[in-house]
């Protein structure tokens, strides 16, 4: 098959649905061969249901339906020991890894003065440390073969503040601070790092009735009330990104096209970030 990313290995985390799932769907369909890693359970104080490992096999039926291989690894890139063994599989399975993307993340919210230490560990565990743990595990394959792409899904929190989104406002700049330092350590080994930033996207992280709820500062609060809260957030008279519209971007920063960018962060926003 020839495609943008033809026989490229890649590996994405956060592949069970949302943003990760589509980035998986989109590499397949350029020629791409997918590890595709999930925790696969709820992440203990997160207030919505997290993936399922069901939704993981979901996935690689998917991606070799599109013809391509598929790995399914369940691991928590919060662990050391589990995150370096899912990479290591990837790497024995295939004999190398030419992109990694780290889309696994979580959401919580509360007032900056109210965040718990579990909240705020949480968070930074998995939004920060769990993305420098997964490209600290690639690395090494990457330098070996003296090329390859990182791409970070960061957010529009990467560089502007929200309310109730502290911690997760931190992460982020985090990741871009992260991406920054990966870039300039791996460039004279040809390796480009980048960072796509989404405004809102239609997942379950935001899609769920208790972040709705938070929005529309009611319970019950519906869709059609969270379309009127986004459109005043973005610029374009588009309420939220779908998935695929991310998943483009960072197809477009793992392919060659891409092949004179590293160090940038690429706002996917609808504009949001004009305001
Ligand atoms: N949805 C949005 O509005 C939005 C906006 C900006 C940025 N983002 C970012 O996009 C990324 C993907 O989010 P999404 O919207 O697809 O959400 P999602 O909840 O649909 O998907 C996130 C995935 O990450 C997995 N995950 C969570 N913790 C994990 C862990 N410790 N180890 C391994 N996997 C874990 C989940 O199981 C889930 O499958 C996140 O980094 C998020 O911060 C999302």
């Amino acid at each position: 098959m020839t495609g943008r990313l033809s026989n490229k290995i890649a590996v994405i985390t956060g592949a069970a649905r949302g943003i990760g799932r589509a980035t998986a769907i989109r590499f397949a369909e350029e020629g791409a061969d997918i590890a595709l890693l999930d925790i696969g359970r709820d992440v203990p104080g997160i207030p919505y249901a997290g993936a399922r490992g069901s939704q993981l096999d979901e996935v690689r039926a998917e991606v070799e339906a599109l013809g391509r291989r598929a790995l399914t690894l369940t691991a928590d890139v919060t662990n050391t020991a589990q995150i370096n063994e899912a990479v290591a599989t990837v790497a024995a399975t295939w004999g190398r890894i030419d992109i990694a993307v780290m889309a696994a993340g979580i959401d919580s919210w509360a007032s900056a003065w109210e965040l718990t230490d579990e909240q705020w560990q949480t968070m930074i565990d998995v939004n920060l440390t769990g993305v420098f743990k997964t490209a600290r595990a690639v690395s090494p394959s990457l330098i070996a073969q003296k090329s390859g792409a990182l791409v970070f899904v960061g957010s529009v929190l990467s560089h502007r503040a929200n309310k109730q989104f502290a911690h997760y406002t931190a992460a982020k700049h985090g990741v871009l601070g992260l991406m920054r330092a990966f870039a300039l350590e791996l460039a004279p080994y040809g390796i480009r790092a980048n960072s796509v930033d989404p405004t809102v996207v239609k997942t379950d992280m935001v899609m769920n009735q208790a972040y709705l709820d938070r929005l529309g500062g009611h319970p019950g609060t519906t869709l059609d009330e969270a379309r009127e809260y986004y459109l005043k957030w973005n610029t374009l008279p588009i309420p939220w990104c779908e998935p695929v519209d991310i998943a483009n971007a960072v197809l477009f920063l793992a392919s060659e096209e891409a092949r004179a960018i590293t160090g940038i962060a690429l706002p996917v926003d609808l504009g949001a970030l004009l305001k």
